[in-house]
């Protein structure tokens, strides 16, 4: 089992970027978690972030390349980015959307998600912990013991 743990910009601020709402764990600390998470239940993960849409695109389309699933925060561009909509549909492998805070109950503009669409579950409003929720997530589904969400 090999997933990608994938986050979109201004993520790797985590930690100093608006507390309030995205917690005081920093990118690293969260990536840490995340690796010793999978580690425990014997996933191969790969925790990738980039500020570029572009950069984005390539990470997905390389989990071609022998992965199993995706987990992904894509931060802004989840209000914005057919591309990664797009990218996330082209590979086909299962995909958690996450976000640390819930943007459903903020601003009227981050209401509207692209990626949700090509997503097999979402997890928001949790913090840091949504990430390692997802990966659980994601393996039970791709041990065949869920069904897409609806
Ligand atoms: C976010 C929510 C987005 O609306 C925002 O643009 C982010 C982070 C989250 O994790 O809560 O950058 O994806």
């Amino acid at each position: 089992m090999r997933i990608l743990v994938l986050n979109g910009p201004n993520l790797n601020l985590l930690g100093t970027r608006e507390p309030g709402i995205y917690g005081e764990k920093s990118y690293g600390e969260i990536v840490a978690a995340i690796e010793e998470h999978c580690r425990q239940r014997g996933v191969h993960v790969e925790v990738r972030q980039s500020n570029h849409e572009g950069t984005l695109v390539d990470y997905i389309q390389e989990t071609a390349d022998g992965f199993d699933g995706i987990v992904f925060n894509p931060a802004a561009y989840t209000h914005t980015s057919v591309a990664l909509l797009d990218a996330v549909r082209a590979v086909g492998l299962p995909t958690v959307e996450v976000h640390l805070s819930d943007p459903d109950k903020r601003e009227a503009f981050r209401r509207v998600s692209y990626i949700r669409e090509a997503c097999v579950a979402t997890f928001k409003g949790r913090g840091w912990t949504g990430y390692l929720e997802a990966v659980d997530y994601l393996l039970d589904h791709t041990a065949g013991r869920r069904g897409w969400a609806t």
